[in-house]
């Protein structure tokens, strides 16, 4: 009873003595050592803040897109406009007020909102943001010659606002290095005669005709791009002169969101735009990128906020973008999954790499590993790609695991009702193989969902043919165009789009689809597991997913209903 009381009058202390709290207490604040600091802002500089106000009927959308995204609902495909997405989650008058009052008594009156009214993008000094949110310290960081302005310590903000803000986004969260700047995973042409892949190669591998490019007249699809890179039009145009004979496409790149830069173009950038027009064949594409960039911006996030501000959008999004799972607060991430389930009642279909560090590593104390999942791969709201090999690189062979394919287990989100039963089936079946328990979480969301080849790719760049390019970053615009595609030939029958894949996808339980189910992706270099993550196997599994696609009999699967 005494200790009851105690503990009570404890709490009561604790919530009357603390003004402010942590929205993000888990969120890792540390400055990676690439980043230069060259001191703290001027108490004068502006910024821009975006601001996540408290959702309602979070729920109630996930239940939504549930509904609309399996096949056996009879909701099946009933997609929600984005008016009526706002009408769902918009925040309750209370917080916008509680959100909009808090702004205004700190002077910060130039705000813009989404037309989904739960962001807010506002304008300031250094001096006031550092006033509104105790704790800040904004500093410049500058990496090759890009600077961002970011906070060097965690933010508060009073205790009266936790219910109404899921975050505050630029103060944290870098973008992480893109692969032009030692990403690169190209190799040395030395290595053999192989031509490499082209549009042609994907195309005769994944059983794809000259008739199968778009013709729907509002089909269109998108990659975006974070990392402060933009693609050549006279790139993609070079591309599609030297390899894009025996299908009809286009050499353009119909919207351009966001501002391109002036310079060179990025390799990524150019990978992405001239492959998911490659398989994506004859399909308008967009091309988003770090729209009026500012310094304290977060590129990924306002990717999110301007999705929520665009009524019409393409309906198949690829995305080569991730951070590590364990750098991001809870927070932010069930924010992001929100933003995605957004997307997906609305029939948008979001495509994200699986990464190319395998199972990832992670050092803990006292020299204990364990993998590293990567978010958004890890969000059980997106479609994941992971990369294959041939398994004879001079010849059109089956498939194997690209070792640099991520994949694995989440350790914030739960498995999705979706892919219980095919993960529980590669657990069972190769239990002698697993690496050791301590190294994953077995009740975690698994990825990647499925695959394409990664490796040895074609890309003009700079004007330049560059062969020996890998990474998913490749197979997911690939994958991406592909379901294009088949959205296009359900438009023409007056069908809904694919929207979020993966209930329909599990469905399949592999059909449709080559199964991948040699070789192992890597992971920790240690004595325990040397390297080695999760082995592909027969069905799903946690390297390629359900595997690669068949086109033909994907797009038969998928075209009906
Ligand atoms: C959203 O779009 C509206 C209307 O086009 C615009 O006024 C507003 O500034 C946009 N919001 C943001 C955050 O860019
Ligand atoms: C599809 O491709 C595979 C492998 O490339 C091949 O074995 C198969 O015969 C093809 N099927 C059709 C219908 O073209
Ligand atoms: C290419 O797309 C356009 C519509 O954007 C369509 O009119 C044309 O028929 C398509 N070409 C082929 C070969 O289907
Ligand atoms: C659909 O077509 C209209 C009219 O051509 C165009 O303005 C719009 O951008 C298209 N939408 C998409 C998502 O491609
Ligand atoms: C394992 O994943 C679950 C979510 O599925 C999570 O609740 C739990 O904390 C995770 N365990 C560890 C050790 O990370």
């Amino acid at each position: 009873m005494s200790r009851v009381l105690a503990l009570s009058l404890l709490l009561l202390f604790v919530t009357t003595s603390v003004r402010s709290g942590y929205l993000e207490f888990d969120q890792d604040v540390l400055i990676p050592e690439d980043w230069t600091d060259v001191g703290r802002l001027d108490p004068s500089e502006e910024l821009q803040l975006t601001f996540a106000l408290k959702q309602q009927n979070v729920a109630l959308l996930e239940e939504t897109l549930r509904l609309v995204s399996d096949p056996d609902s009879p909701q099946y495909g009933k997609h929600l406009s984005l008016q009526e997405v706002a009408s769902l989650v918009r925040p309750s008058e209370l917080t916008q007020k509680a959100v909009r009052g808090w702004l205004q008594s700190h002077g910060i009156t130039r705000c813009l909102a989404v037309l989904t009214q739960d962001f807010l993008q506002c304008s300031m000094t250094a001096a006031v943001a550092e006033a509104l949110l105790p704790g800040s310290r904004f500093h410049r960081y500058v990496r090759d010659g890009v600077s961002s302005v970011r906070s060097s310590a965690p933010y508060q903000v009073h205790d009266d606002l936790h219910q109404h803000l899921d975050f505050v986004g630029g103060l944290h969260r870098l973008p992480p290095r893109g692969r032009d700047a030692g990403g690169s995973r190209r190799r040395s042409l030395a290595a053999g005669l192989h031509l490499g892949v082209t549009p042609a190669i994907l195309r005769e591998r994944y059983n794809m005709t000259e008739a199968d490019v778009g013709s729907a007249q509002n089909n269109s699809q998108a990659v975006a791009q974070f990392l402060e890179q933009y693609y050549h039009p006279a790139d993609l145009a070079e591309f599609m002169g030297m390899f894009g004979r025996g299908f009809q496409h286009q050499s353009q790149v119909a919207r351009v969101v966001g501002t391109q830069g002036a310079g060179k173009a990025g390799l990524e950038a150019s990978l992405d735009v001239e492959y998911i027009m490659s398989t994506g064949a004859n399909i308008s594409t967009w091309f988003f990128t770090n729209p009026g960039r500012h310094e304290s911006q977060e590129p990924f996030l306002q990717w999110m906020v301007l999705l929520s501000n665009m009524s019409d959008l393409p309906w198949v999004h690829t995305v080569s973008y991730g951070d590590d799972e364990d750098s991001l607060s809870a927070a932010y991430m069930a924010r992001i999954n929100a933003e995605f389930m957004k997307a997906g009642v609305r029939g948008i279909s979001l495509l994200f790499a699986s990464g190319d560090s395998g199972a990832g590593c992670k050092h803990q104390d006292k020299g204990q590993n364990c993998f590293r999942p990567s978010f958004p791969a890890s969000s059980p709201y997106v479609t994941t790609v992971g990369g294959t090999s041939f398994k004879n690189p001079f010849k059109m062979s089956y498939e194997v695991t690209d070792y640099i394919s991520g994949g694995g287990f989440s350790n914030v989100f739960e498995m999705p009702e979706y892919q219980v039963s095919a993960v529980k089936a590669y657990l069972k079946s190769v239990t002698e193989s697993l690496p050791p328990q301590s190294y994953f979480n077995t009740s975690g969301r698994a990825y990647p969902d499925m695959a394409a080849l990664s490796d040895n790719y074609w890309v003009v760049s700079n004007r330049v043919p560059i062969p020996w390019v890998s990474g998913t970053s490749a197979s997911t615009p690939v994958v991406g165009g592909m379901l294009s595609l088949i959205n296009d030939q359900r438009l023409l029958q007056g069908l809904p789009p694919l929207g979020f894949l993966n209930p329909r996808l599990y469905r399949l339980q592999g059909q449709a689809l080559f199964d991948v189910t040699e070789g192992c992706h890597l992971s920790c270099l240690d004595e325990q597991v040397q390297g080695k993550g999760f082995c592909a196997a027969r069905s799903w599994d946690p390297v390629t997913g359900w595997g690669t696609p068949d086109y033909p009999a994907l797009l038969a699967a998928l075209r009906s209903d």
